[in-house]
């Protein structure tokens, strides 16, 4: 006996068998005897005669949502949810996208170009890292950081969640050394800080090698971390105040050329684009007088 001849009976209580039809299945519809109520109070309504069919296909669909979201929200854990929650952001940079990525000059519009271009080339699969050098204040971590959030988004919408971090060597290095002044263990041992760095699909180098004012190699410990890091790795993004020159100064061989892995086509120089930290400030300021000018 199926569920509408049980209801037909008299088998089930609550409901009987109305006089209409659904449209999409065929079958008759069924109702509650006593009229029943749903939402608030202000807007409630009785239940309108529903299908049974309709509503087990409505039941199914919802818990199949449900299942998806909750696998989902179990891949995101290592994969899209890394770049918020695992890298080291700096503030300034909380909402850098492409889109308030300012393009006054011809440099700057082809900067921006080569950065989504870059992004597009690597949801499309690209192995191979990317390089930006170029001057301090030029956008090269903003842009760099654009280019995490999209290739993020980017494989989330495409159903493959991939992770991505976006960390400054420099600080990975001093919270490596950190322990040791402290109490000569260290806070983030090395085997982890490399094991952090070798896990994400696709990892941004922010700033590498730090320009200070002389330009000498790195220690031996420090090119061996990056070693042991670009060495494992195929789709790192780097960006670096450093040239062409000073890199191969700054680090030996061997790390030179993993940075240079699948670079062909994959990096910009940017010559003569100024720099923005002076003229946003100025920028801001002007914004600030202006707006303390005007009359309440
Ligand atoms: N073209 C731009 N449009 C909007 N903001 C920019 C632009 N270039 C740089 N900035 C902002 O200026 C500051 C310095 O840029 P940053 O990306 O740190 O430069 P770099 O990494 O090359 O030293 C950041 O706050 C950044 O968001
Ligand atoms: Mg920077």
């Amino acid at each position: 006996m199926d569920r509408i001849e049980s209801i037909q009976k008299g088998l089930v209580d609550g409901v009987r068998v109305s006089n209409l039809v659904c449209q999409i299945h065929g079958t008759p519809m069924v109702e509650f005897t006593e009229p029943k109520r749903i939402g608030g109070e202000d807007n409630s309504r009785v239940l309108d005669p529903f299908c049974l069919e309709c509503t087990q296909e409505e039941i199914t669909k919802y818990s199949n949502q449900k299942l998806e979201e909750n696998l989902n929200a179990e891949r995101f854990i290592h994969t899209y949810n890394v770049l918020a929650r695992d890298s080291t952001i700096p503030k300034e940079f909380s909402e850098a996208s492409f889109e308030n990525f300012l393009v006054k000059t011809d440099e700057e519009r082809a900067l921006k170009e080569f950065a989504e271009n870059q992004v597009q080339k690597y949801l499309d699969g690209m192995e191979g890292n990317t390089l930006i050098t170029g001057g301090t204040g030029i956008g090269k971590s903003h842009l760099c950081l654009a280019m995490a959030r999209a290739i993020n988004e980017g494989y989330k919408e495409k159903g493959e969640p991939v992770s991505v971090l976006f960390v400054s060597l420099t600080e990975i290095i001093a919270k490596i050394k950190g322990g040791w002044n402290y109490n000569g263990g260290a806070t983030l041992p090395e085997h982890e800080a490399i094991e952090i760095l070798v896990r994400p699909d696709y990892l941004v180098l922010d700033d590498l090698g730090a320009k200070n004012a002389e330009i000498r190699p790195k220690s031996d410990w420090e090119q061996d971390l990056l070693f042991s890091v670009l060495d494992k790795r195929t789709k790192t993004i780097i960006n670096t105040n450093l040239t062409g020159k000073e890199l191969q100064t700054v680090y030996n061989s061997r790390n030179y050329s993993r940075i240079l892995k699948g670079l062909d086509g994959n990096t910009f120089k940017a010559e003569g684009i100024p720099d923005k930290r002076f003229r946003l400030l100025r920028m801001k300021e002007e914004l600030a007088k202006a707006q303390s000018r005007k009359p309440p």
